[in-house]
This record gives structure tokens, sequence and C-alpha cells, in this order.
């Protein structure tokens, strides 16, 4: 089996099957990162550009890892080290990327849309890795592969996820992806904070957090996007805090087995308590390692299973 699409620009592109696909792919790699030497041959003689225009920890280093571990070369580029900053454009840079013959370039862009046109200018693969506040399909993929590892399906479960829903392209992909595979979405954030219309991808609306999180077998927190904002969504971060915390007391309303998930990176004591992100039903450290086994997948089933087949 392997996608029948060059790129993966969003889980809204994707159907059921192929997030399935991408999540039992992912599971079968998860044993190579426990092996003594962590590397498959899987991707010898592929070459992938990591080309980051946004600061990143965990989404570049994790697709940089799943490169290596795959043996494809990976080169790394940040806007600040490129000649973007002597003027050059996204289109001139792709192009000229592309003339050193890459199998992938996987892009990170502060603007919605730059990885599908990028995927135009280019015949090898693009994976978005996350465009504005659009879309972030890796992220989602890794957070569906650590809810099915722990609670065993998706199907049925009833997933909240709460603060900057407007800017937070974490937000949208969870959104595709959790409801394409049957699962229940509520969003929850300060009405400044919540695009009109979000309920037409699929899921319902609250501003009431402790409504939201009421029941819930999955509780996602997000950042507030700050770097997204030209202003002031809410009077102060204690207010906010005060409204849309997660704390300890705000657990005990969800479900008696649930998990906490957060994107990273977190703001201790602002979206999430030090007391929850380190807590027992935290899993936001098995999200980064799952985040490693999701992005071999997407690499080998973009770049590795047709030429298996
Ligand atoms: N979750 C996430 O995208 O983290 P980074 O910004 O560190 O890559």
């Amino acid at each position: 089996m392997r996608l029948k699409r060059k790129d993966l620009l969003g889980i809204e592109d994707l159907r059921a099957d192929e997030i399935e696909l991408i999540l039992s792919t992912a599971e079968s790699f998860k044993e190579v990162s426990d092996r003594e030497i962590k590397k498959v041959p899987t991707l010898r003689g592929k070459t992938i550009i990591n080309l980051f225009y946004e600061p990143s920890t965990r989404t570049r280093t994790s697709f940089e890892i799943a490169a290596k571990r795959m043996s494809a070369d990976a080169i790394n580029i940040s806007a600040s080290s490129s000649s973007v900053v002597k003027g050059e454009t996204l289109k001139d840079t792709a192009r000229n990327l592309e003339a050193m013959k890459p199998d992938c370039i996987v892009v990170r862009h502060s603007s919605s849309g730059t990885p599908r046109m990028l995927s135009k200018y280019v015949a090898c693969s693009v994976v978005n890795a996350g465009d504005g506040a659009h879309e972030h399909p890796s992220q989602a993929l890794l957070d569906m592969l650590t809810v099915k590892e722990k609670k065993g399906r998706i199907d049925g479960l009833s997933i909240a996820i709460v603060g900057d829903i407007a800017h937070s392209r974490v937000a949208r992909s969870n959104i595709y992806g959790f409801t394409k595979l049957g699962a229940s979405v509520i969003v929850a954030g300060p009405p400044t904070m919540m695009p009109p219309g979000i309920e037409s991808l699929g899921c319902r609306a609250t501003t009431d957090m402790e409504s939201a999180i009421k029941g819930a077998d999955v509780v996602m927190m997000l950042r507030i996007q700050t770097e997204r904002q030209k202003e002031s969504f809410f009077p102060t971060i204690r207010e906010y805090s005060r409204l849309y915390g997660l704390n300890e007391e705000r657990v005990k309303r969800a479900k008696d087995d649930v998990i906490i998930l957060h994107p990273g990176p977190i703001n201790r004591g602002v979206e999430i308590s030090p007391e929850v992100a380190d807590g027992p039903y935290s899993l936001i450290l098995d999200q980064v390692t799952n985040g490693v086994a999701v992005r071999m997948a997407i690499f080998y089933l973009l770049l590795g299973a047709a030429r298996e087949e």
C-alpha cells in the first residue's frame, strides 16, 4: 500500500483510509527507534530538504531524525541562513532547490497555502510542516496515533480542543482528522479566538471551557499564538489562564481515564499548569516520540513504498 499522491499538504485532502494507512505504517515504524542501531535502509539514496521559514524544535528535528532513521540524506535550511534574507522569492528558492534534484521538500511557512503553491513549482514531493493558521498535518497525525495507541480506537471518542482556535493550524488539522475517523470534536476558547464558521469543519464550538471538557476522553490544550496576533485578544494572561487554563481541578471534569495532549511548545502556568503538563494523564512527550514514527511513515508512503512495489 502507498499514498497515491505526490504531496502531503493537509488532512482536509485525505480520506479516512489514507489516514488509517499512515497511522498503521507509523505503528510499524515505532520499533525502529527502540533498536540499538536506529536505522533501516528504506530511503537510501533519497534526498529530503527541510525548508523552515518559521522557528521549530519538535517538527524540524523529528522530520530530520525520521529521514536519517530511514537512511535518506536530510538537509536543513532556515530562512535566516538562506538567500531569502537577500530578497530571493519563495518561487525562486523552490526552483533552485529543485534543480539539485531532491526527492522531497518539507516546508514550514507563516503564510497559509505556501506548501500547496510550492507543490505546483516542483516535481518532487512536498510535505506541509505547518502553514500559517491553515494546517499542520503531521502534528494531527501524531496526535491521532497517540490517542489510538492509548485508547485503542478513535471512533466514538469525545475530543475537546481548548485555546486559541482562530490562529491554530493544529486545531484545524485535528478537527479534520478526528472527525474523519469518527470522533466527536468540540472546540472551546474565548469568543475573540473563535473563528466564525468553525463548525462547518464538522466540530461543535463553545466559549465555555468547563462544559467542553466535561466527560471528554481527550483534552488537547493549545498555546496562544501571539506570533499570529496583530492585536490583543484578551485583557491579561492571568484572566486567560483563569478562564481557559487547564489545572488539576478542571481535569476532574473529564473522564476518569482522560488523556491530555498539547502540541508544544507549552506555556506553563498559562494554558496548562505544570502539575497537569507533568502529571499522570499527560501524553505530551509520547506525542513527541510518535512524531518521529509518523514522519517516517509519511516519507515511506510518499517516497519509499512506490519504489518497493
Ligand atoms: N508542535 C510543533 O509544531 O512544535 P514546533 O513548533 O517546535 O515544531
